[in-house]
């Protein structure tokens, strides 16, 4: 199997959605910490819904937990009722922040120009972005899974430096896949993953792209994540339902390739 390039540290994310009050997110935080607690061998990030971000980031200190927001909005204050900032997120305790979420971009409407803004003020503020990107199921059966990446890569990344790319992180999330159960295969994924690494490299350079992490999303649970992790481009895990319990989640963070 081929191994993950050396530099590109493995990282698993867990994307909670709209689940878990907040005294359900600092219980699930205490009970991941005793199983993730030895792993040294990838980052290990959880997003919980805004309100719980602060109780969250209290409960994971001293472990090797990251806290990430679902998503910020690219205006540091002021009247946009409804709306959180990126330095508001990362004083509650983030360092990563998910952007440009397919059930953000289908249900509220979230273009890829709208996601670089946030990109922008994510950065600014110091957090990582994940910036999630993925065809649709009828765009893979219509031969434009390639075009579509293409548009939202350089749309979603619109105006970043190439440093900036060195604190940015890929999620290729194919819409079909999520919460479906059914993932795409270490093969399909891979194929799209070497794609994104070329479109990085086209727009920032090889080596600010050999250093991308582009983490895979949609239905990877502890089943199929070796297989998934153990090819070339697959940096790491963005998991969905998988992440909402610890036992899942500790055994997804467990891979082994
Ligand atoms: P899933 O979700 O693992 O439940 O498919 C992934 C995601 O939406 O990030």
């Amino acid at each position: 199997m081929e191994s993950p390039t050396p530099g590109r540290r493995p990282v698993i994310v867990g994307n909670w959605k709209m689940h878990r009050t907040v005294r359900e997110s600092v219980e699930l935080v205490d009970r991941l910490k005793p199983l993730v607690g030895a792993s040294g061998h990838c980052d290990i990030v959880v997003a919980p819904p805004f309100t719980a971000l602060w109780a969250a980031a209290r409960a994971a200190e001293g472990s090797p937990i990251a806290i990430a927001a679902q998503d910020l909005y690219w205006e540091s204050q002021g009247a946009y009722t409804g709306e959180v900032s990126a330095g508001m997120v990362a004083e509650a305790g983030c360092r990563f922040a998910i952007l440009g979420h397919s059930e953000r971009r289908s249900l509220f409407g979230e273009t890829s120009r709208a996601v670089s803004r946030k990109a922008a003020a994510a950065l600014e503020a110091g957090l990582t972005p994940i910036v999630c990107l993925g065809e649709t199921l009828s765009e893979r059966e219509s031969g434009r899974t390639e075009t579509v990446i293409g548009t939202r890569f350089r749309q979603s990344l619109d105006g970043l430096t190439e440093d900036a790319l060195y604190r940015t992180m890929i999620a290729y999330e194919p819409v079909w896949a999520i919460g479906t159960g059914r993932a795409a295969t270490p093969e399909m994924a891979q194929d799209v993953h070497a794609l994104i690494r070329g479109l990085a490299a086209e727009v920032f350079g090889r080596q600010a792209a050999e250093q991308l992490p582009i983490l895979y999303g949609g239905s990877v649970k502890p089943e199929n994540v070796d297989g998934l992790l153990a090819r070339a481009d697959i940096d790491g895990a963005l998991v969905g339902g998988a992440s909402l319990k610890a036992e899942s989640f500790a055994a997804i963070v467990d891979f082994q390739v």
